[in-house]
């Protein structure tokens, strides 16, 4: 029974090794913000983080994933507090919201090894598909996510606005 370690809890697996570490987030832990879009590694909607590698779950094993620490976006956070889900919503770069969670996974593993990366360094990190096409709005938020990260500025969570006056 693969045992993993998901956002700090410990996890068994009833399920054959090589399910999909995909199918095993969404249907048996419940944690439905990665998403299904291609399942051949090619959209990186399922994108997670294995051991703060960004890694597309469709194409993980629970076998491959065995023993090794993997954070969803329910994890990443608390209340959408990480520099990168709160830059994205600042600079509205989220429409449908269905590719959000991969990108907000590949771009967290990215701004974790380099906070300053270059546009070039951010195309070939995040090769996320967005049907929306919110790209250009995306790599200036992972850039002020990246400062923010840098200066150790907090930027506001999507909940710490406060309700407007009615
Ligand atoms: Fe995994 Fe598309 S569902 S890359
Ligand atoms: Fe809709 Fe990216 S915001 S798919």
């Amino acid at each position: 029974m693969p045992r993993l370690t998901v956002n700090d809890r410990a996890l068994d697996f009833a399920l054959d090794p090589q399910t999909p570490l995909l199918f095993a987030l969404r249907d048996a832990a419940n944690l439905t913000g990665t998403k299904y879009g291609c399942g051949v590694g090619d959209c990186g909607a399922c994108t997670v983080l294995v051991d703060g590698q960004a890694l597309r779950s469709c194409l993980v094993t629970l076998a491959e994933a065995e023993g090794r620490r993997v954070t969803t976006i329910e994890g990443l956070s608390r209340g959408g507090g990480h520099p990168v889900q709160a830059a994205l919503v600042q600079e509205q770069a989220i429409q449908c919201g269905f590719c959000t969670p991969g990108i907000v996974a590949a771009a967290a593993a990215l701004l974790a090894r380099n906070a300053a990366p270059s546009d070039a360094e951010i195309g070939a990190a995040i090769t996320n598909l967005c049907r929306c096409g919110v790209y250009p709005r995306l790599g200036a938020a992972i850039r002020k996510a990246g400062a923010a990260m840098r200066s150790g500025a907090v930027l506001p969570a999507p909940g710490d606005s406060p309700a407007p006056a009615l």
